[in-house]
């Protein structure tokens, strides 16, 4: 099948971290570190592997400090330099964007992710886009966004990435009603969001990586409030399944849900221990922790 590259991704970021207060009081959520890179360069870096150029960031007040993030750093850059501190400086490229491939776009009123999404529909036009959120940190030997890309290279439409959760935790995600089940690809006949107890269409749940049709930013225009009162974006991608467009994709690799606080502890080891750099180290401490637990 012939589909239109994606190139753009949103990356909805407006959201003010209570969960993580007193931390978010100062500075965003998506700041924070995983080992020693904010949440946020997770996101881009999945992205950028997945052959994205242009990143668009839906932000809100108190959000600056992730606009100095990704803007070169010429102090920080020239004492690393004089200091021959190359490996350093390498790793501050990966965080500088080039001039106009990053745009801030603010979403002032919290009316859920479908409107944080409908922010940015200006820049979206006729091509398809991809949404990451960044509370979602996916560990894969091929990033999650690629293994997407190339999926939708056969199926095109639309497409979300897809886990199955315990029952009892269906109530948290978007459920997928599953149509056709080709294994790690399912055709959807329905979505709900966040489902009450008893009422979820299957186990599979959606993730916070999307590929998505213009035409989900045309449904979003009609600012239907579902679940929460909110604008959700499962609602303007569910409208799209009468038209046999809408697949879940099982990716292949372990998501962290960094949006709560254990999901980013459990992250904080996993990273931890994947780092060449600090496993020795780490691991013996875990090793030592959970004997003394044991004894204790
Ligand atoms: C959002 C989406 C939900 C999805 C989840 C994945 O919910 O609305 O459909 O399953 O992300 O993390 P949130 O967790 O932002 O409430």
């Amino acid at each position: 099948m012939r589909v239109k590259k994606v190139l753009t991704a949103i990356f909805p970021v407006a959201g003010l971290g209570t969960r993580f207060l007193p931390a978010t009081k100062s500075i965003p959520k998506e700041i924070m570190t995983l080992v020693d890179r904010p949440l946020i360069q997770y996101a881009i870096d999945e992205a950028r592997a997945a052959g994205i150029k242009e990143f668009i960031f839906v932000t809100s007040r108190g959000k600056s400090a992730l606009e100095d993030y990704f803007d070169s750093a010429p102090e920080l850059e020239s004492t690393l330099k004089k200091s021959g501190k190359e490996d350093l400086l390498e790793v501050l490229k990966g965080t500088n964007m080039d001039s106009g491939a990053i745009v801030y776009i603010r979403q002032n009123r919290p009316l859920g992710l479908g409107h944080a999404v409908w922010c940015a529909r200006r820049l979206i036009g006729d091509e398809p886009f991809a949404v990451l959120l960044p509370d979602d940190v996916i560990a894969a030997e091929k990033p999650c966004l690629q293994q997407m890309v190339e999926a939708y290279a056969e199926t095109g439409g639309n497409m979300v990435a897809a886990m199955e959760v315990a029952p009892e935790r269906t109530s948290s995600y978007g459920v997928l009603n599953i149509g056709e089940d080709m294994g790690q690809i399912v055709k959807v006949k329905g979505m709900v969001e966040k489902p009450k107890a008893g009422t979820a269409p299957s186990n599979l749940a959606v993730i916070g990586r999307y590929i998505l049709s213009p035409k989900v930013m045309t449904n979003l225009n009609r600012m239907k409030q579902g679940t929460g009162g909110e604008i959700q974006l499962t609602d303007a991608i569910a409208d799209e399944v009468a038209d046999g467009n809408v697949f879940g994709y099982r990716f292949c690799g372990q998501r962290y849900d960094c949006g709560s606080k254990a999901g980013f502890l459990q992250a904080t080891v996993a990273f931890g221990l994947s780092r060449p750099d600090l496993r020795d180290e780490f691991s013996a401490y875990l090793h030592d922790m959970a004997a003394s637990q044991k004894t204790a």
